[in-house]
């Protein structure tokens, strides 16, 4: 990441190269709500697959499913959801803008340090009304705000079975509680023994007050959540919960190529932590706003389970096998928002290459979008077009491949390197003589001759 990226640098590049868009953009656009572009979504789909991969397929000891948005809508009350998912709102007497009470102290503190510092995570509804009349705070528009009040992020929807009847359900608020109601259908399905872990990724809903941090905080989100079960007295739950930690941190380093300096974990202190958590970590990302949550990690204990017992009425029980006996096992959840990793990705990955006067996205080449560009030298030229199309179609059987005939070479790259492409093809009259095409490195500019029939095996190697 450059040293004085900005999150406008970012969303700019985002949309000029199609990354992503600010949803229905032709009608205004729509608050916190983005839509990812042609290249955006090459991305997602790169980090869904290499997640998916990481936590479940290589694991012995996970399984995964794929839950509905609209659960039942008792889900919710029993999870906790319904009372407690909510965040302190202000409004602006004037505009009627909406806040989050605890940005708007936040911002204060950033602007007043050393006047009057608090925890901010820490403070309650009242705490906080004491501190923004205290300190006569305003909203950014410089107008006296509501005191705060709590304010339920929960979406809700309704669906109509007859006619005239509707009946209120709520667009999932997390994609966990699905994990836990398929709990003991996974166990009677599967082979499945304890510890063991089911993951989900999906979209979730919330309606957050925040506006302005791009895919950061948006209504609608990704998340790639794991819930894993264990029987605390055979394991100890802070073993499991530094593994966990430990296999969070080398995905983000090690499979993501993230610089670790940028990253840090947060302990919630006990005020801040949510009602269902014995403890609780982020790992934080240095985001051009600062360092903020990517990835979550809690010790849900047996609340959620015994939660839905309560209120089901099922017996959400493991059975062991060897004892006979049944109990509700303990569960570790690492939780992780697909969009912050995007947006993690593209900060981490800038570079402003000043002596080459360019603007490079720096993607591990697994990640990148499209891993090859393929450029036949003249676009009017049928024999290099033909040789380059049959290129062309061979790379697409091994890596995600581009075209581009557009322009001069110097664009192509330079276009190239602002999508993050870490390889550009080349086919030009030698080609046609000696079967070699030029092979361009984003990084280092260099460029070497490869025989086409030893592409696949070089780029492959590059890749890794
Ligand atoms: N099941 C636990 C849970 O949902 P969370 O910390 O509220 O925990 C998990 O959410 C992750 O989901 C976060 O670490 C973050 O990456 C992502 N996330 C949460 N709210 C988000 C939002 N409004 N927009 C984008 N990502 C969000």
């Amino acid at each position: 990441m450059s040293e004085e990226l900005t999150l406008e640098t970012l969303v700019a590049l985002a949309k000029r190269r199609g990354f992503v868009y600010p949803t229905s953009e032709i009608y205004g656009g729509l608050a916190s709500s983005y839509d990812y572009g042609p290249l955006g979504v090459e991305l997602l789909r790169n980090i869904r697959s290499l997640w998916w991969r990481e936590m479940v397929n290589k694991r012995f000891d996970m399984v995964g499913i794929d839950s509905q948005i609209l659960l039942h809508p008792q889900t919710w009350v029993a999870s906790g959801h319904v009372s407690s998912f909510t965040d302190p709102l202000v409004e602006d007497k004037v505009t009627n803008q909406r806040y989050r009470a605890d940005h708007l102290i936040e911002a204060w503190i950033a602007q007043n340090a050393g006047v009057d510092d608090v925890v901010v995570e820490e403070l309650t509804v009242p705490e906080m009304a004491e501190f923004i009349a205290k300190h006569q705070i305003t909203s950014p528009d410089g107008n006296e705000v509501t005191p705060p009040r709590e304010f339920n992020i929960l979406f809700e929807t309704a669906i109509g079975v007859i006619a005239g009847e509707k009946s209120k359900v709520y667009l999932r608020g997390e994609t966990a509680q699905g994990i836990f109601s398929n709990f003991k259908q996974v166990l009677d399905s599967t082979r499945v023994k304890l510890p063991f872990g089911i993951a989900q990724i999906g979209k979730s809903f919330r309606n957050e007050i925040t506006t302005g941090q791009f895919v950061f905080r948006t209504l609608e989100f990704e998340q790639a959540e794991i819930e894993y079960f264990f029987d605390p007295r055979e394991t100890d739950w802070r073993d499991l919960f530094a593994q966990w930690q430990a296999a969070m941190w080398s995905f983000v380093v090690d499979k993501l190529g993230v610089n670790p300096d940028n990253l840090r974990w947060r302990q919630h202190t006990d005020k801040e932590r949510s009602h269902y958590s014995e403890d609780t970590y982020d790992l934080d990302y240095n985001f051009p706003f600062g360092f903020k949550e990517l990835w979550g990690i809690a010790y849900r204990t047996d609340y959620d389970l015994r939660q839905h017992i309560e209120h089901s009425g099922k017996k959400l029980e493991y059975l062991n096998q060897t004892s006979g006996e049944r109990f509700v096992p303990h569960v570790i959840e690492p939780a992780l928002g697909i969009n912050r990793v995007f947006l993690m990705l593209l900060a981490d990955a800038y570079w402003e290459d000043t002596a080459n006067n360019r603007t490079v996205l720096r993607f591990k080449p697994s990640l990148a979008p499209y891993k090859v560009a393929v450029f036949p030298l003249l676009k009017n030229k049928p024999d290099l077009v033909a040789k380059a199309e049959a290129i062309f179609a061979d790379l697409t059987d091994h890596f995600a491949t581009t075209w581009d005939e557009r322009g001069n070479i110097g664009k192509r790259y330079y276009y190239q390197d602002e999508i993050g492409t870490p390889f550009c093809v080349t086919v030009d009259f030698d080609t046609l003589a000696d079967n070699t095409v030029t092979v361009r490195d984003r990084d280092t500019t260099e460029q070497v001759r490869v025989n086409v029939d030893q592409l696949v095996t070089y780029l492959r190697e590059q890749i890794g």
